[in-house]
């Protein structure tokens, strides 16, 4: 272990169970050395809101996770970050404005909506899906959330995620012309009102930069080289990616996915480098793991062990997550909604 991952690791001891160190999936197998959890976003925000006793919660992941473990979490409880850039440049493409302009040109156009919002968007974005009624939800249960929406008689603005939002649909056979696309850069989002009334799901014109790396080019070539391969990728990823892999599923679907694929098999992952490494050593010699192309996420990359341990020494102000009061009870709702379903 590197001298700052000894140093971390002495500073975990002499905390005990006062303080919690939170690692996703997509960090850096250094930092994960050290996490008391390694999980996907929901997960790690439920460890934190039942880690009793845990004063302290260190958050190895972007943003909205952190903020997620401080709206789910307990009494007392303080969240830190390492590196407080860490964002997700999708979550910071549906800002609270953007949104509420779009509720207004959406429930213009007639009908009952309902706003379902990815987690993986600022505290602000759930806050106005809470206000307005709706959920958020993962990529992991967006399925049966849009199927309460839908369930209630209403109609859908999902943000801040496009391909998550059309490949939802089509996995609950909505047709592709049901399914309109907001641009909340034009005016209206792009869309005259005929076009919003004949929708069932509006869509934002958001999108993930490391799983648009992947493209219909790389599957084709993987089927060609590797004729006996299993492609599973995203749902972040676009919709004609997704419908010609052989799965698709959250962070913690691939996970189990290559848990359960039998001996000699190939599996071929379309998500996060760091997360399709730890896969690959942890299937060593009995499955092989390959990524469907190297595509790695630059914020997730900024933590780091000396980051961290500076955050564990210096317990800088700065470091510390917090969400003011009027957000946070109406962010709860959205996310005690999905929590509830
Ligand atoms: P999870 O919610 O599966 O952890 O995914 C987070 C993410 O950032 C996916 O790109
Ligand atoms: Fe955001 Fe994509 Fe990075 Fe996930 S992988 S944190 S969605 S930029």
């Amino acid at each position: 272990m590197s001298a700052a991952g000894e140093r971390i690791e002495a500073i975990r001891r002499a905390w005990g169970g006062r303080l919690v160190i939170l690692g996703h999936h997509y960090q850096r197998a250094s930092v994960l050395e050290h996490a008391d959890h390694i999980g996907d976003s929901l997960e790690l925000s439920r460890k934190a809101g039942s880690a009793k006793g845990a004063e302290r919660i260190v958050f190895c992941g972007v943003r909205f996770m952190a903020e997620s473990a401080v709206l789910l979490g307990g009494e007392g409880q303080s969240v830190y970050m390492p590196e407080r850039t860490a964002g997700c440049p999708m979550a910071n493409m549906a800002d609270e404005d953007q949104l509420e302009q779009a509720w207004r040109d959406v429930t213009a156009s007639g009908g009952k909506w309902a706003p379902v919002v990815y987690v993986n968007s600022a505290a602000e974005a759930k806050a106005f899906c809470g206000r307005h009624g709706g959920s958020a939800c993962t990529s992991g249960n967006a399925k049966g959330v849009l199927e309460w929406a839908f369930g209630s008689g209403r109609k859908v603005l999902f943000a801040p995620d496009e391909h998550l939002g059309r490949n939802t649909a089509a996995d609950l056979g909505v047709p592709d012309e049901d399914v309109a696309l907001y641009d909340f850069r034009a005016p209206g989002g792009g869309l005259v009102p005929a076009e919003l009334r004949a929708a069932r799901l509006v869509v934002w014109k958001g999108f993930c930069l490391v799983h648009t790396a992947f493209t219909v080019a790389q599957i084709e070539r993987v089927r060609r080289e590797i004729p006996d391969a299993k492609i599973i990728v995203h749902p972040e990823c676009p919709r004609e990616v997704v419908s010609l892999a052989d799965e698709h599923g959250s962070t913690a679907a691939i996970v189990k996915y290559c848990d359960a694929a039998p001996d000699g098999a190939t599996v071929v992952v379309g998500t996060e480098l760091n997360l399709i490494e730890r896969l690959a050593k942890k299937h060593e010699g009995r499955i092989r793991i390959k990524a469907l192309n190297p595509s790695v996420c630059a914020n997730m990359a900024k933590t780091n062990e000396e980051n961290l341990l500076s955050l564990l020494e210096q317990w800088p102000e700065t470091c510390r997550v917090t969400v003011s009061g009027a957000v946070a009870a109406d962010a709860r709702l959205a996310l005690e909604r999905m929590l509830s379903l």
